[in-house]
Formats: structure tokens, C-alpha cells, sequence
């Protein structure tokens, strides 16, 4: 077990939204939280419907909802805008035939044009799948063909990654900002959105029916979609008022790009859900630039990630003294773990204690939490969310007492968790294994008081900069190179990005090692996946330790990286 640390940042008793921890989880019900909607009586559900619409119909219309900037663009829309805007694109989808569980992509760079697409495909009833811009010819095609996406929204820059022979499903393209498309199969979004009409009619769905697809990484196979339903409104909504603590005056700001799982949980369902002020900005990071997104913006609570906060500290408090930082008044993070002196550093540094969150894209919100008001254990990733329960549990499916190492499970079901995995029950099945429990993949330990302390992944998933990378896809592209005979790949612990991907190589007959294989196998993996994914070191073997049955032992090769003992190497092949 790793040291146990017993400091506490204290909280100043300040009101939030939700309260006595204690008391919010023994009164807690779902039941409640359904009552701020209206379906149960009218049996009328759409996420796009309840996050934008219903603001409007109540009065809000005029209300900002968006605030989106990058280099070239500076725009305001309220609810009023995004609800006409997103009913534009739901009419052109409708012109096209799309309807009611078809998957609509979408690969493009943020823009306002992304979030009234992403909109416009829930009105109609769509799954929307958005894929982040960075990915590669190889990446986006995998996804489209396991989706069988049917259309997709995206910019004339990422255009010639789409490869469209090898996909006989995909039927439309929607080109934003390309002027008058003369391919076939190619439409101009924007002269379609300017003859559209601005209302319509959503399609009313069940809470059961599809909403999105994410693909996230295993440490075996393809990537896999995770698929969520319109019901995850229910966990969007309550999380961003008890977690984010989402007030009426609150600009609020997360640094995720939809697509990844924060970046449309908490990049726009929840905050709208709430009917709060959404700032966006779009463009790549800069402690600068992101400072003066919180002061032009004034930003009130700031949702971001590890990488960015040590990437901050790393740029010193000299740059923040440029900057007015005063308006924030609360500050989360997810995705990778928060280090102890990242927290101590942000109370210093911002006056703000940043609260950890621990979720999944499987799990389609967040799960254990630190609330405002409550004690924050720096290195914990805090407690449930009410209504929420956690356990430690050992493979047999026993709880575990507290400080004990083991599976990190949640009691199942809850209203965000995935649905399946799309065309793979056996994948989905996985996680459930276990009666009654959803199985994460992390292994943590939960303290007296019932805090949650992360450990570590049990499977080979790495984490670099916050985003999640599988190593089979990574390898599968480096054997894909001409002069590689033989990769496995490992997560290395990295001070700013939590981990590195580095790839150990075996070279085909007739290739030497060399600065220039690396360089080119490091360009080969940037050009046919995304640079996030490409191995920021290659290290060159004779051979790769692997199992008789030739499967590479990457335990062995994390071992032989940070000098451990390699374990039973019973099943290894000579
Ligand atoms: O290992 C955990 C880590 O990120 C994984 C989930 O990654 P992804 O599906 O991409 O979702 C990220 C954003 C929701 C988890 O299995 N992780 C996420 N949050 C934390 C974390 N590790 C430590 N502390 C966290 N707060």
C-alpha cells in the first residue's frame, strides 16, 4: 500500500449546492432529480431539447449560452441562437434522411458550428459521435466503419483524412466552411443551414434511446464505442449543480474538447442542463492565452485536467500576476491523477482549491468526487456522488475494509452509465462480471473517513496528458511500418504528462537501428493515428519478450523500463 497521507486542506464553510455531504446522501433519490424534468409527464425526452429549447420556452431565451473565441472568432449566441440554430441543422439532417438512431459524426476543430451540429443530430434523434480534430486517416476510419456512420460534419482542412471508398455506409459529408461542394456524396453546410428553417419539431425519445457514441481505449483489441442514452441527463444535470455547484450567474468554463467524454458531459450537457453561461475557446494551450480566456470572460468556475494545471505551475507565478484571476471562485479537474502538490500549489497560487473528480467515458459522469465545502485530501479523488455507491472489492466480487488495495467498482446501475459497447457485448460484459458491480480497470484504496485514492491502472491502458490510449492500436499501427518486425508498447511515467508512450521495436531483416528510423516510425504512427498516440520514444531490441503463444509481454517491458523485478516469467516463450 502507498504512504497515507493525512493532510487535509480545509474548507471554508461556504454555502453550496450541496450541503451537508452526509445528509445530501442519505436523503438522496433519483426519483427527486427526475422531477426537475418533464417527461415523466409528457413522456417527451430529448437531451438537445432539455440543455437548450427548454430554456427558451421558460423564458430564457435571451440568456448568453455561449461564449466561444479562438484566433479568428469572437461570438455570443444565447439560448435563443443555439435553439434556431441547432433546429437549421436538424432540418438539413431531416432533408437528407437522417432520422432516429442513425450515427452522424462529427470531425472538425471546436466552433460554434460543432456544438449546433452535435445539437441539431440529438433533435432528430441521431447518436452523435464526435471524433477529436487531431485524429488520422487510420483512426477516423476505424470508427466510422464500427459505428457505420451514415454522415459526418466536417471542415475542407480534415477532408482528405476521411478515406470514402473504403466506406460504403458513409453517405453525406457536411462541409463547414468549404463553399459550394461539387463531389458527390459532399454537401455545403453552410448554404444548407442559410435555406433551412429555424424551427422544428424534435424527435421525442424514450430515456432508453441512443444519445452518443465515444470511442475510448482497452488494453486489447480496437478501440471501443461507448454508448450513451438520453437518460444521462439526470447525472449531467445533478453533478452540475452539486460537483461543478452551477449557479444562475456562473460563467463557467471546461478546457475539454467534446470529443473526449468531458468535453460533452461536462462541455456542454451539464452546464446547459443548468442554464449557465458556457465559455469555449477554441485554439491549442498557452498559460497565457487560457488566463485571459478566465479574465475576458470572467470565468466563475474553471473545469480542467492534470497536464494543464502542472503545465501552469511549470509557467510560474509571474504569469499569473498579469493576470485577474478574482472572478474564479471554484475549480475541478479529472482525468489523469492530481498530484498532492498541484493542489497545494493551486491554493497558493490561484487561492483556489482545485477539486480532483474521478469518472470514466463508461461511466458518462462523474462518480467520486471532492465538493465544495468539503475537506479536500490532497491525492484523493474524494468521495461518491450521492446516489452513487463506490466499493473496493477483490476479484471474487468481496468488499474489501477500508485501506485495502483492489478493484475500484461502482454498484450498478446509475443514469449515466454506458448502455453497450457498440457491436461488442462480449467487451461490455466485461465490466459486469462481477453481479451487482460495474468493474473500472483502476485500482484504488478508500481510506476511514471513506475517501478514494487512486493507484493505478490493472490493465496496460495509458494515460498521457489525460487522454486514454490503448497500446494494441498504437502497436498495430507501428507494424504497419515497413521496418518494423516486433512492437509492444508501455505507459512511462512523464513529471508533465502523468505518462509517455514509449514503443520497444524489433527491426525486420536488413534494418539497422538508427536517430532516422526513429524519427520516421514516430512520423509513420503521428500520420496514421494522431500525434497524441505516436511513441515519444522508440527503443530498439533484438527481440520482444512474449508469451509461447505470441503475445507481446508488455508487464515485462514496463519492468525492464523502471527496473523492476520482471515477476513469473513461467509463460514466457524462451
Ligand atoms: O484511470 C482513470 C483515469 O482516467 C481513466 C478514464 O479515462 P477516460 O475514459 O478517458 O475518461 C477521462 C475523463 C472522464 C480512469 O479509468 N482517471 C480519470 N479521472 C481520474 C483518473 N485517475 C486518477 N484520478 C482521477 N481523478
Amino acid at each position: 500500500m502507498s504512504q497515507i497521507q493525512n493532510e487535509v486542506i480545509a474548507t471554508v464553510a461556504e454555502r453550496s449546492n450541496l450541503g451537508d455531504y452526509d445528509q445530501a446522501c442519505a436523503q438522496f433519490s433519483w426519483e427527486e432529480v427526475k422531477k426537475h424534468f418533464t417527461w415523466n409527464e409528457t413522456g417527451k425526452v430529448n437531451m438537445a431539447y432539455e440543455a437548450i429549447d427548454r430554456h427558451v420556452e421558460e423564458g430564457r431565451g435571451a440568456k448568453t449560452a455561449l461564449l466561444y473565441s479562438d484566433a479568428h472568432r469572437d461570438e455570443e449566441y444565447s439560448f435563443l441562437d443555439l435553439s434556431e440554430g441547432s433546429n437549421r441543422f436538424g432540418n438539413v439532417l431531416r432533408k437528407y434522411g437522417i432520422s432516429k438512431g442513425d450515427r452522424v459524426f462529427i470531425f472538425m476543430p471546436r466552433s460554434p458550428e460543432l456544438y449546433l451540429s452535435l445539437l441539431g443530430i440529438l433533435k432528430v434523434g441521431g447518436i452523435a459521435g464526435p471524433l477529436f480534430e487531431a485524429f488520422m486517416e487510420t483512426a477516423v476510419k476505424d470508427r466510422l466503419e464500427d459505428s457505420g456512420a451514415v454522415a459526418l460534419v466536417t471542415t475542407p482542412e480534415l477532408l482528405p483524412r476521411i478515406k470514402r471508398d473504403e466506406l460504403p455506409l458513409l453517405k453525406h459529408i457536411f462541409v463547414v466552411g468549404g463553399g459550394a461542394q461539387q463531389e458527390e456524396g459532399l454537401v455545403d453546410y453552410d448554404a444548407e443551414i442559410a435555406a433551412a428553417s429555424d424551427s422544428l419539431e424534435p424527435e421525442w425519445l424514450t430515456p432508453e434511446d441512443g444519445m452518443l457514441i465515444h470511442y475510448t481505449s482497452g488494453s486489447t483489441g480496437r478501440p471501443k464505442g461507448v454508448y450513451h442514452v438520453h437518460n444521462a441527463m439526470l447525472q449531467h444535470y445533478y453533478t452540475g449543480k452539486v460537483v461543478l455547484d452551477l449557479r444562475e450567474d456562473d460563467v463557467y468554463w471546461c478546457t475539454a474538447d467534446p470529443g473526449w467524454v468531458t468535453g460533452t458531459s461536462y462541455g456542454i450537457f451539464a452546464p446547459w442542463l443548468n442554464g449557465v453561461t458556457n465559455v469555449i475557446r477554441g485554439g491549442r494551450f498557452s498559460p497565457q492565452d487560457w488566463y485571459q480566456t478566465i479574465v475576458k470572460n470572467k470565468v466563475t468556475v474553471w473545469y480542467s485536467a492534470p497536464t494543464a494545471f502542472r503545465m501552469l505551475m511549470g509557467a510560474g507565478e509571474d504569469v499569473i500576476e498579469q493576470y485577474d484571476l478574482s472572478t474564479l471562485r471554484h475549480v475541478l479537474s479529472v482525468g489523469e491523477p492530481l498530484n498532492p502538490e498541484v493542489v497545494r500549489w493551486g491554493t497558493k497560487a490561484y487561492k483556489q482549491r482545485i477539486h480532483d473528480t474521478w469518472w470514466m467515458t463508461e461511466t458518462g459522469g462523474q462518480l467520486i468526487c471532492n465538493y465544495p465545502g468539503m475537506n479536500i485530501k490532497p491525492g484523493s479523488m474524494g468521495k461518491p456522488v450521492p446516489g452513487i455507491e463506490a466499493a473496493i472489492i477483490n476479484d471474487q466480487g468481496d468488499v474489501l475494509p477500508p485501506y485495502s488495495m483492489g478493484n475500484l467498482a461502482i454498484k450498478t446501475p446509475w443514469p449515466s452509465m454506458m448502455r453497450k459497447i457498440w457491436n461488442n457485448d462480449a467487451k461490455y460484459e466485461e465490466y459486469f462480471r462481477i453481479p451487482g458491480w460495474y468493474i473500472s480497470g483502476d485500482s484504488a484504496y478508500m481510506d476511514e473517513e471513506g475517501y478514494f485514492w487512486f493507484q493505478g491502472r490493472i490493465d496496460d491502458v495509458i494515460n498521457s496528458s489525460g487522454e486514454r490510449i490503448g497500446p494494441f492500436e498504437v502497436e498495430s499501427k507501428l507494424l504497419e511500418h515497413e521496418a518494423v518486425a516486433e512492437a509492444g508498447v508501455i505507459g512511462k511515467p512523464d513529471l508533465v504528462r502523468g505518462e509517455i508512450i514509449k514503443a520497444f521495436v524489433a527491426l525486420r531483416e536488413g534494418y539497422e537501428p538508427s536517430q532516422e528510423l526513429k524519427d520516421d516510425i514516430y512520423r509513420f504512427v503521428k500520420e496514421g493515428l494522431s500525434a497524441h498516440a505516436a511513441p515519444r520514444e522508440i527503443e530498439f531490441k533484438e527481440k520482444l519478450p512474449k508469451t509461447r503463444s505470441g503475445k507481446i509481454m508488455r508487464r515485462v517491458l514496463k519492468a525492464w523500463e523502471l527496473d523492476l523485478p520482471t515477476g513469473d516469467l513461467s509463460t514466457i516463450e524462451d
